[in-house]
């Protein structure tokens, strides 16, 4: 029965996706059209993504579905219809938007994000929680990041859908977006069973510096064999839409092929704001960079961070190790 209903909803979310890749073409889009190529998108990039244009009105979508047997109560089910409890009314979630089909790793549309051509709120509307698709869980962009290479070296990690679709235009088509989530430690696992090496490319902005502090916790427990996590940071009011745009796929590459490792990101997160000539800031700098490391699996890397960290405090590397053991007794 499980399988039947993925099915049932699969099905159901690949009509709409044709739907709105029709009504893309059709002449009410034709200000959605602008749109999109005032954001530098190409048609081959726009059919890559499957990307169409819910048309304003209430109904369209509910109309046909209706027509191909899809009853009401699926439809408000797998998210594309509303349902008004007050009055008993259902209506098509998604209006006059430009509509970004969210894929599984099998290439089956699973749910949407749709954006406003304009200014009004909210910019971005999500499909909700449904039997298929798991907000927290998915990654936009994986899906075609496969398809477009043959073997993936690294993923990179970016916060929207506009910022996955605008670096694929410029040729960067490994990238991958949460969905207006946090990045999360099942995400993560998610990409580390494609690849070894995953990069973190949030906005420049207050909001992004803190999704990749975050974003440096989660990755901890994941690190082994090998496996890199890296940190890039874009310039002040940037994100990687724009910044590919302003300045092409060369010096994006370039940025990707110098981002921080995390070694690097974790020394430089904790002496930041701190004068390490100082007693008193080298502790607080001691201290945030042993609670990092305490989070890391035994290995390699954490070895490594230890023997740094006391070079770069002075202090002997056993008496660190002591300190751990007892901040963090082993649990089960
Ligand atoms: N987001 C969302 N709902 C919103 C705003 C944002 O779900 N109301 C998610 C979207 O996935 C969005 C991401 O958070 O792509 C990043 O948000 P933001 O940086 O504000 O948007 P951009 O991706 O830069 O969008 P655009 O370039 O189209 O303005
Ligand atoms: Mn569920
Ligand atoms: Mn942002
Ligand atoms: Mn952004
Ligand atoms: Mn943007």
């Amino acid at each position: 029965i499980r399988e039947r209903k993925r099915k049932e909803g699969v099905n159901l979310l690949e009509l709409a996706a044709s739907y709105f890749r029709e009504r893309l073409k059709m002449p009410e889009a034709q200000v959605a059209r602008e749109y999109l190529s005032n954001r530098g998108l190409s048609s081959e990039v726009l059919a890559d993504f499957g990307i169409g244009y819910a048309p304003d009105g209430w109904e369209g979508l509910k109309r046909h579905l209706a027509e191909r047997g899809i009853p009401e109560s699926v439809q408000v089910e797998y998210g594309l219809l509303v349902h008004r409890e007050e009055s008993g009314r259902t209506y098509d979630r998604f209006r006059d938007r430009v509509m970004f089909p969210i894929r599984d790793v099998r290439g089956r549309t699973i749910a949407f994000g749709g954006r406003v051509l304009g200014d009004a709120k909210p910019k971005y509307l999500n499909s909700p929680e449904t039997p298929v698709f798991h907000k927290g869980r998915e990654l936009y962009g994986l899906y075609e990041a496969r398809q477009a290479n043959a073997r993936l070296e690294r993923l990179l990690i970016v916060e929207g859908y506009m910022d996955v679709v605008a670096l694929a235009q410029f040729g960067i088509r490994n990238a991958v977006a949460t969905l207006g989530t946090a990045t999360s430690e099942e995400h993560l696992a998610r990409l580390f069973r494609v690849v070894d090496e995953v990069v973190f490319c949030f906005d420049g902005d207050r909001a992004g510096r803190q999704a990749a502090a975050r974003a440096l916790e989660t990755v901890l427990p994941l690190m082994i064999d090998g496996r890199q996590a890296r940190f890039l940071f874009l310039p002040e009011g940037e994100d990687p839409d724009s910044l590919v745009r302003r300045e092409g796929c060369e010096a994006f590459t370039d940025r990707i092929t110098c981002a921080s490792p995390l070694s690097e990101f974790l020394f430089d997160q904790a002496a930041r704001g701190r004068d390490l000539a100082r007693i008193e800031d080298r502790e607080r700098y001691a201290s945030q960079v042993l609670g990092v490391i305490g989070k890391l699996p035994e290995g390699v890397l954490r070895t490594l961070l230890l023997g740094e960290l006391s070079r770069r405090t002075g202090v002997d590397e056993s008496r660190f190790t002591a300190l751990m053991d007892r901040a963090e007794p082993k649990t089960t």
